[in-house]
């Protein structure tokens, strides 16, 4: 039992929540905010990240409001506001933000975010002294956490973000519902994939039987597009069915405008200078229809791996995260983010397992080289083996009726 309740007594920790939502925030709300109540901290929740602490502030009080921890999405609301200038808005938010931070008498901020929110976050910390306490999300996992993925003696510097397990469960369940469909069909599905810069959520498809994959780190030039085509074909005729998996980001050629391209759903660009991305399945369906003759659809996931409950393993990597929050906040160890030092399955998931990294660490992290096989447009066996910590075996049924054919009778 921890006699600590006295320790931050009178003293304020504010949970804000910024950028895309992940089915794991409300479970990092509430095991954070669990964890503030045992060293007397009151607990607030800024509403719709950043821009709450504009204006006159959209606070409201934790202190005595349970989450369900299971129930995706953030309940504090989100929103991609910056607070430092920006293309879109060159005025500087910071001395707004300072100004409510001392007006709600807020001790202590932990930012619940990718990069966008935590970078910003690092900023503020070391421009204006705030005490911050980062904390990882994203469905897309390329916020950089070095974790250790020990593979075949190789210690690789690998990425675990909260929201992405369970988004890469259901999008492993997605590409696995589409074989019947796609089975049926004698079809090539392309199934598109969130992910800006980074393939690591694309890979999850692999899980559910998607056997190519095209991620943001390797782009299509003009050159590797022909190869690309005989890969497909030769996969395509060995089961007369495939699903390929797009990150939405990929660069693909071109071949009217002569120029590496990203398909985006709208031009507009949010405040951290991000376009929408959306619709190069589409593309690359019907390109394969037209070059190899070949049935193929595209299909989007879209929102959907954001959306749902958290499963468990998000579920325990939260708490874990949260512990080491907790041991940060204690030693008033400000501008740090707690991370997993390396991959372990659900069982692993415990605070011995942690560290925290100085927030000046953190950024975008690509797919590493091992992860990916360029020639053969697809993961590796050491992904296969990071994957397997968070989803366990690659679950992969099929048809497999064996219908003896009949011939009419002379
Ligand atoms: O949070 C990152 C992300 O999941 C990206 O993969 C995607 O491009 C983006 O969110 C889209 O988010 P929204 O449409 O909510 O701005």
């Amino acid at each position: 039992m921890l006699h600590t309740e006295k320790i931050y007594k009178g003293k304020t920790l504010a949970i804000l929540s910024g950028g895309g939502d992940t089915p794991a925030i409300n479970s990092s709300i509430e095991n954070i905010r669990k964890r503030a109540l045992l060293l007397g901290f009151k607990v607030y929740g800024v509403r719709t990240g950043w821009k709450g602490l504009l204006g006159d502030g959209d606070i409201v009080d934790l202190t005595n409001q349970p989450y369900n921890g299971t129930y995706g999405g953030t309940a504090l609301l989100s929103s991609r506001t910056n607070p430092f200038p920006t293309e879109k808005n060159p005025e500087s938010r910071v001395p707004q933000i300072m100004k409510n931070l001392k007006r709600y008498k807020i001790d202590v901020l932990v930012t619940i975010g990718g990069d966008d929110t935590n970078g910003a976050a690092k900023r503020l910390y070391e421009q204006e002294g705030i005490p911050v306490i980062g904390f990882p999300k994203t469905i897309d996992n390329d916020l950089r956490t070095h974790t250790t993925h020990f593979y075949n003696k190789q210690e690789i510097d690998a990425v675990l973000c909260p929201g992405f397990p369970t988004a890469a469960m259901l999008v492993s369940h997605m590409a696995r519902h589409l074989r019947t469909t796609n089975e049926s069909h004698q079809r090539i599905m392309v199934l598109e994939v969130m992910g800006r810069d980074a393939g690591w959520l694309t890979g999850s498809a692999l899980f559910g039987g998607a056997e190519i994959a095209l991620v943001p780190e390797y782009p299509i030039t003009q050159d590797k597009k022909e190869h690309f085509f005989e890969v497909v074909k030769k996969k395509y005729q060995e089961k007369e069915n495939l699903i390929i998996a797009v990150s939405e980001g990929v660069r693909w050629w071109d071949d009217e405008k002569k120029e590496m391209s990203m398909v985006y759903a709208s031009a507009e660009k949010d405040e951290y200078g991000h376009k929408r991305f959306g619709g190069v399945s589409g593309v690359v369906a019907s390109e394969i229809s037209n070059k190899l003759g070949i049935s193929a659809r595209s299909q989007i996931s879209g929102y959907y791996p954001r959306s749902g409950n958290c499963n468990i393993y998000d579920a325990k990597l939260t708490s874990a995260l949260a512990d080491k929050a907790l041991d940060l906040l204690l030693r008033e160890d400000y501008g740090k983010m707690p991370v997993m030092n390396k991959m372990v399955s659900a069982d692993g998931l415990e605070e011995y397992n942690t560290t925290a990294i100085d927030m000046g660490a953190v950024g975008n992290q690509p797919l590493q080289d091992i992860y990916y096989n360029p020639n053969e447009f697809n993961f590796t066996d050491a992904y296969v083996d990071f994957l397997k910590n968070i989803l366990g075996e690659p679950y992969l049924p099929s048809f497999g009726y064996k219908y003896k054919k009949v011939f009419p009778e002379k």
